[in-house]
């Protein structure tokens, strides 16, 4: 990265490399000290772009986010990436991904990435619990599943395709 770029400021949540702060810090110094910055992009988590989007609409830095990661099917079939902007509901998959995070309503964003936290958390509950339920037999070269976990003998069938002759 730090061959293609004039100056790399790396920033981590634990100090483990570069800063060990919030991207926003320094974005922001840059922008106090420059006022040759066309544009910003943002790339990563919803909740770093709602805020890098908040310290450049300060300076009235253009900035493009990137909204690929809540895209599911990216056929515009199933409305999971739905994003509200200033002109209305868009599809991340079919008008972007990438949207001027100025007019992204991040808080909404935020509200719809959190709807299902019950149902991963429960999720990953069960999941785990059924990494320790599963008993394999090791035998040489292969594992054999020994018993079956119990979420599994609740989980529904996928229904048969129905051929109609025409
Ligand atoms: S990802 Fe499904 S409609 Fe866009």
């Amino acid at each position: 990265m730090a061959k293609y770029s004039d100056q790399l400021i790396i920033c981590t949540d634990d100090g483990s490399a570069g800063h060990k702060t919030v991207v926003t810090e320094p974005l922001e110094d840059i922008l106090n000290a420059r006022n040759d910055i066309a544009r910003v992009w943002g790339i990563g988590p919803a909740v770093m772009m709602k805020y890098v989007s908040a310290v450049t609409k300060v300076f009235n830095v253009p900035t493009t986010v990137s909204l690929n990661t809540i895209m599911i099917d990216g056929t515009g079939m199933c409305g999971g990436c739905r994003v509200m902007l200033q002109n209305g509901p868009k599809f991340v998959c079919v008008d972007g991904p990438e949207f001027e995070g100025h007019h992204v309503d991040w808080d909404n964003l935020l509200a719809r990435l959190s709807f299902y936290d019950t149902e991963e958390k429960e999720d990953l509950v069960r999941w785990d619990k059924s990494r320790t339920e599963l008993a394999y037999e090791k035998s040489p070269g292969f594992f054999k599943i020994a018993e079956i976990p119990s979420y599994a003998k609740h989980s529904t069938n996928i229904p048969k395709r129905v051929v109609k002759n025409s």
